[in-house]
């Protein structure tokens, strides 16, 4: 079955420059007629402007393409409300969310002030809150709904600098684990990218030499996918970018029991430490639950139930 979108209305925060622009293009290009959220600030997120979003619209109308403007900041609970009321008001609908806003404050832990610690959480975590909130209750009436949150390497592996940045976009990937518990049954169905393309916000460090295969559209190509009607992927993280595409998950290594049912010492910690991070037989779950439920299992498996 082909990618298709079955008279879809979407809204791509963050969509006046960069992977966002690209998101509404790609979107746009197949029939799904968008909302293209920007406040038009710099890389950091301050000042503002109407022109960004207002120049992608143009672009996509003039390709043929159904787009409107919304200059609304996501870092605020009503900018997220009115950012979806722009769906709704302008196309009855809203089916597909990019949480894609974002911006860097860069600084060593050191350094960094709090300020910046919170405005950061502010615009990639809560805006994504803001947004989703907004959306999620009518994506649940209408049983469909394509929510995706744009996390990062940066908070999946850590980054130097970064300690605002990665805290946030880790934190989306909670928001996600948990919003799927209560969305995948009514095919509201939310994934994570992590992308890497060459936008205003990486180019000081991008290497001119992988500059030009690092368009923004090998991006919203994994995009497009994930947000088609086809696609019934839930609770995925991808790695994305320069033709590389790569599921990234987190998981638990089988692990051992220490102390024969008492409270072991520190030292048999670290004297097993190594059984203990055996990730050899890691495995991957889906909730919280499924973790209890397989300890419990083990510890039955080794004669370690206590009596009734
Ligand atoms: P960009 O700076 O080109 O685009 C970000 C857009 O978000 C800008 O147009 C900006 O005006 C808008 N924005 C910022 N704060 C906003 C707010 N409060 N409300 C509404 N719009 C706001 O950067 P890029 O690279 O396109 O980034 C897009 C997303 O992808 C961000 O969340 C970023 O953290 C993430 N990302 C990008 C990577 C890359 O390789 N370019 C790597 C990993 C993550």
């Amino acid at each position: 079955m082909s990618i298709s979108f079955d008279n879809r209305v979407a809204v791509v925060t963050g969509a006046g420059s960069g992977l966002g622009r690209s998101h509404a293009k790609v979107l746009a290009a197949r029939g799904v007629k968008v909302v293209v959220n920007d406040l038009g600030g710099n890389v950091a997120g301050q000042g503002g402007s109407s022109d960004a979003a207002d120049e992608v619209v143009e672009a996509i109308t003039d390709a043929g393409g159904v787009a409107v403007a919304n200059y609304d900041s996501v870092a605020s609970a009503q900018g997220g409300r009115n950012i979806i009321e722009t769906a709704i008001d302008n196309f009855g609908r809203i089916d597909i969310l990019i949480n894609n806003a974002g911006n860097v404050r860069d600084k060593s832990f050191a350094k960094m002030d709090l300020e910046n610690f919170t405005a950061l959480l502010d615009v990639h975590l809560m805006g994504a809150v803001y947004c989703t909130r907004a959306a999620w209750p009518i994506m649940l009436e209408q049983q469909f709904g394509r929510v995706i949150m744009t996390s990062s390497s940066s908070g999946l592996f850590g980054a130097h600098g970064h300690t605002n940045y990665a805290s946030a976009k880790l934190a989306l990937v909670g928001f996600m684990h948990a919003l799927i518990q209560e969305g995948t049954s009514k095919n509201v169905l939310v994934n994570s990218i992590a992308p890497m393309a060459l936008t205003r916000m990486t180019e000081q460090v991008v290497s001119p030499k992988f500059a030009s295969t690092m368009q923004p559209e090998f991006v919203s190509a994994m995009i497009a996918f994930l947000c088609s009607d086809e696609c019934g992927l839930s609770g995925e993280i991808v790695e994305c970018g320069m033709g590389y595409y790569s599921k990234v998950q987190i998981s638990e290594g089988a692990g051992i029991f220490l102390g024969d049912g008492e409270v072991p010492t520190p030292d048999d910690i670290q004297d097993n430490w190594a059984a203990i991070s055996d990730m050899s037989d890691a495995k991957t779950y889906r909730h919280a639950g499924q973790v209890s439920r397989a300890v419990f299992r083990k510890m039955r498996d080794e004669g370690l139930v206590p009596e009734e």
